[in-house]
């Protein structure tokens, strides 16, 4: 049995407690202060995130740490230090990895079903934006939200991004921008094998969560529709309606959040490597440092820079 630790309990620390709780064999909750502990999960905001996973790593846990790492990328290398030197599992909460719809994707990608990427187009729209004290400590939408759509990209592609270029604005609601953050975005990426990217984002998709992928490629082209909670189609004289995608994350990715912590399980019980470990989590945080860096500066940006 692997004992967990959890830190933070607020929406995705309890989404969390629930899926190990119902849905994770082989594992269960404990408390952190229980020297029994094999393993945290830090759940906590952003900002404690790195600092507690180095105590973590450093006491010999192994460690699920929720996205991004941290904001900081000085900090993510403290973390890789501290790794170094305490060889635990680490995880990352790219929890989108573990989407049945994107895994299919990714397989075929990768299976060469529609040859080389040339266009990876993902679509990430919330139902609705978070309150304005999160906005203040998320480090932006960049690092918060887009943070899954740059992981997505380097998942499918299959490599990391080589150049970053943002359009962004203030269009769901303007505390969003007296805070200093924008709620919608289109970006362009040029991917490290040539592919390119389009990622758009929108804090507020009134029909509720929008999470769409479509790659095409030289021999073909695979893409996803939104989970909804039936595929039935009425139509009937006033037209032909479907349901509403699935309304966020908690009821889109619970089976994602569930698969991921098994697979740290796994990791822990096998003593296999993490399916994403600390570099995917430094990557990630270089792409969202670009993007803010593209917007400030009206310029594309190499990852490089940063
Ligand atoms: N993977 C995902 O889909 C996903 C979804 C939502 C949030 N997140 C990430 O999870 C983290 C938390 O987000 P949230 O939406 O649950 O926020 P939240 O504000 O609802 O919860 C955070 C909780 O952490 C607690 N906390 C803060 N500092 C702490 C500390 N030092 N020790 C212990 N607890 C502490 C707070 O009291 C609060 O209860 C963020 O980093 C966010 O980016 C990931």
């Amino acid at each position: 049995m692997i004992n967990l630790g959890i830190i933070g309990a607020g929406r995705i620390g309890r989404v969390h407690v629930e899926s190990i709780c119902t849905q994770v064999p082989g594992a269960k909750v404990k408390t952190l202060a229980d020297p029994e502990i094999d393993g945290v999960l830090i759940c906590s905001s952003t900002d404690t995130h790195a600092s507690i996973s180095i105590e973590a790593i450093e006491a010999g846990k192994h460690v699920f740490c929720e996205k991004p790492v941290d904001h900081d990328i000085g900090k993510i290398k403290q973390v890789m230090s501290a790794l170094e030197k305490h060889p635990v599992k680490y995880q990352v909460g790219f929890n989108r990895h573990f989407d049945h719809n994107f895994q299919a994707v990714q397989e075929a990608v990768a299976a060469g079903e529609i040859g080389q990427p040339h266009i990876i187009r993902i679509t990430s729209r919330d139902p609705e934006p978070p309150s304005i004290d999160y906005v203040k400590v998320s480090g932006g939408m960049f690092l918060d939200m887009t943070i899954h759509d740059f992981d997505m990209a380097r998942f499918l592609a299959g490599c990391n991004a080589e150049e970053i270029y943002v359009q962004a604005a203030v269009l769901v609601d303007p505390a969003i921008g007296e805070a200093g953050d924008v709620d919608t975005a289109v970006i362009t990426m040029k991917m490290e094998n040539g592919s390119l990217v389009a990622i758009d984002n929108s804090r507020k998709a009134v029909y509720g969560y929008d999470q769409r992928v479509e790659v095409f490629g030289a021999d073909g082209m695979v893409s996803v529709s939104n989970d909804t909670t039936s595929s039935a189609v009425i139509s009937n004289a006033n037209g032909v309606t479907g349901e509403k995608p699935l309304y966020f994350f908690l009821e889109r990715y619970m089976q994602a959040y569930a698969k991921e912590i098994r697979s740290f399980v796994n990791a822990i019980q096998e003593d296999t490597e993490t399916p994403l470990g600390i570099v995917d989590g430094l990557e990630a945080v270089r792409m969202g440092l670009a993007a803010k860096k593209s917007l400030e500066e009206h310029r594309p940006v190499k990852i490089s820079e940063i």
